[in-house]
């Protein structure tokens, strides 16, 4: 079938380039459905050389549906509900793994970042495709994944902060608490695919003890975050990342120093996860 765009692989397993759509038009009906495909397909979609707004990431974003605010306890960009900004001077450095906010009852569906200030070296997102860990794991673990479920919390176990900006942020990050429990493996609603829909945020397993919990979240996550399963994006300016939260993870490792690293985070509001029971 002919398609509007094309696509260029990035990883062997998830990731993929979309090359010829200018965000800042309008999109047809059609090419939305297209793109939609190519996420279900490549789970992070990457766009280069776009001269976007602010409002033409929104734009952009609610064509998958209706946005969030921009994060449940952080603040948004000044007059920019839906804009969560992510700089590593205010503290924001998303070191962990992690999937967006499933500390609440219904997780975004998508997000998509823009590159506003890009450091010269580092300051790379990896995204891991949780659907292919859940694949990879050998079929007892993955027959007692099925059957678990999960306690996810922004109240977690977090390291000590590094400075001030970053004790800063922790406070608002977790000014309110949230808790909530999610299936273990999430079948996407969409295609139908199953994922292991864990990450830094999952502390516990219903009916495990913390160390247990601890151990298994441990060999599970192992196979979410193993290198094949994972895409690493090198940021330039004019880049915009869409990728679906239902299942993925992502990364941004902290190795920028002082250098300055600033996205803008637009993010599609999601469903209530739904296990393999239904
Ligand atoms: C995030 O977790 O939304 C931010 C990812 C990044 O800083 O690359």
């Amino acid at each position: 079938t002919s398609s509007s765009f094309d696509i260029r692989r990035v990883g062997g397993r998830i990731g993929a380039e979309v090359l010829g759509v200018d965000l800042s038009q309008r999109l047809e009906p059609g090419l939305v459905e297209e793109i939609n495909g190519a996420l279900l397909a490549h789970k992070a979609l990457f766009f280069r050389g776009q001269d976007l707004q602010d409002a033409d990431q929104i734009r952009f974003a609610s064509l998958f549906g209706e946005l969030t605010t921009a994060h449940p306890t952080v603040p948004s960009v000044e007059g920019q509900p839906n804009i969560l900004p992510v700089d590593g001077e205010e503290g924001v450095r998303a070191n962990r793994w992690h999937t967006d906010v499933t500390f609440v009852r219904t997780p975004p569906k998508a997000s998509t970042l823009r590159s506003i200030v890009v450091p010269p070296y580092g300051g790379n997102t990896l995204i891991a495709n949780s659907a292919a860990a859940y694949a990879d794991l050998p079929e007892p673990l993955r027959e007692f994944a099925d059957r678990m479920r999960a306690v996810h919390t922004n109240d977690h176990d977090y390291a000590e902060p590094k400075n001030q900006a970053a004790a800063e942020r922790r406070k608002v990050f977790t000014s309110r608490r949230w808790r909530t429990e999610h299936p273990v493996v999430r079948v996407h609603p969409e295609s139908g695919e199953r994922g292991l829909f864990i990450g830094g945020f999952a502390q516990r397993i219903d009916g495990l003890s913390g160390e247990e919990s601890r151990d298994l979240l441990r060999i599970l996550q192992a196979y979410v975050t193993r290198p094949e399963n994972t895409v690493r994006w090198s940021w330039a300016p004019g880049d915009l990342v869409l990728f679906d939260n239902r299942i993925t993870q992502h990364y941004a490792p902290d190795d920028y120093g002082d250098l300055p690293r600033r996205l803008h985070r637009v993010t599609v509001a999601g469903d209530v996860p739904v296990g393999v029971d239904g």
